[in-house]
């Protein structure tokens, strides 16, 4: 068996990778969206084909490269049978089996960091991959999406501490540069879970750990909710032609700007984007069916949009969408204007 662990430096995130040498299948355990092209690069170096992605929980800290991984290389997401995701090929449950050419994994349902936490462990029992239930002398979080201390506990020791001591633990983050641990390490040495910790004590450090929220969990669980990529939820007409799709006139500025004409005839086959605060969007009266994502969090939000969706990007006047416009141009997004006039001209027509 293949293995390697690659690290997305921005959230800390691990992703691995297995492989079965002899067939060349592969499988990318939590994949990260920003790392796509590194990740198919080392399949391509590696001469491997990726059968499978599996997401170990709903992320809160990252978006899934799922989607687009199964978009460009065919491969199957796989999510745990609780996480509620949506558009997932495969739903895996505690007992479940995957086979990725000979290598044999077994699934192992691990909630309390949340609901559909699962963790993967080899049929040899060597390695277990376990998200964000156990750390490298920490664990996951409980403090939000369905977190319970008490499950978690629950969690690591019937379904993690009863591996062998020497099965190596391969979490899904490390805060502090370590890369893995064992089964017998932690059950010494884990501050919060070994060392005859009892379940209300680490319920008690649980509850006080006062962590900060994570900075992209309003984006990265919408979207992991949907394998990475979310789909508009203005669009319900039929699509429009690649090219030519809509009377696109360049301001003096270069944004691409449609009339308001244009959008109210056309809303059901684009991605209409709203892109003032959300307060704002509130009090001021938005378009139906128009998804909010203030400006400041465009560049997060759109690595979950397809790009050949159509973006009509909306705001009071026309100033800030118009910016965001071309901003989105830049990131390749071909299909992209600005509604002139912004609600402002839309309220008054
Ligand atoms: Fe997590």
């Amino acid at each position: 068996m293949l293995l390697r662990q690659l690290f997305d430096r921005e959230t800390w995130t691990y992703t691995y990778l297995i492989a079965d040498e002899e067939s060349g299948e592969a499988m990318l355990i939590d994949p990260v969206i920003d790392q796509l092209e590194r990740d198919i690069k080392l399949l391509e170096e590696l001469g491997l084909k990726l059968v499978y992605t599996l997401d170990t929980h709903t992320h809160a800290d990252h978006i899934t490269g799922s989607g687009l991984l199964r978009k460009r290389l065919g491969s199957k997401a796989v999510t745990g049978a609780h996480a509620g995701a949506e558009g997932a090929d495969l739903l895996v449950d505690d007992g479940s089996r995957l086979k990725v050419g000979s290598v044999e994994l077994e699934v192992r349902s691990t909630p309390g960091h949340t609901d559909g936490c699962i963790t993967v462990v080899t049929a040899d029992h060597k390695h277990a991959f376990t998200g964000d239930a156990l750390f490298i002398r920490g664990t996951g979080r409980t403090d939000f999406q369905q977190g319970s201390a008490e499950r978690l506990y629950r969690s690591i020791h019937d379904k993690i501490f009863t591996l062998p001591d020497d099965t190596i633990i391969w979490p899904g983050h490390d805060y502090r540069g370590m890369t893995f641990t064992t089964v017998g390490e932690e059950k010494r040495l884990n501050p919060r879970v070994g060392d005859g910790r009892t379940e209300s004590e680490f319920a008690e450090i649980m509850n006080h750990l006062n962590l900060p929220t994570p900075k992209k969990i309003d984006i990265a669980v919408p979207a992991n909710l949907h394998c990475g990529i979310v789909p508009p939820s203005s669009m319900s007409g039929d699509p429009l032609p690649e090219r030519g799709w809509a009377a696109i006139e360049r301001s003096p500025q270069g944004i691409p700007e449609v009339s308001i004409a244009w959008v109210a005839k056309n809303k059901g086959a684009v991605r209409m984007v709203d892109v003032r605060e959300i307060d704002e969007a509130q009090s001021d009266g938005k378009i139906e069916g128009v998804d909010v994502v203030p400006m400041g969090t465009v560049d997060e939000a759109s690595k979950a949009w397809d790009k050949e969706i159509p973006v009509i990007t909306i705001c009071r006047s026309g100033r800030r969408s118009g910016r965001v416009a071309l901003e989105l141009e830049k990131l390749g997004f071909k299909r992209i204007a600005s509604m002139r006039g912004g609600m402002v001209a839309w309220q008054s027509q």
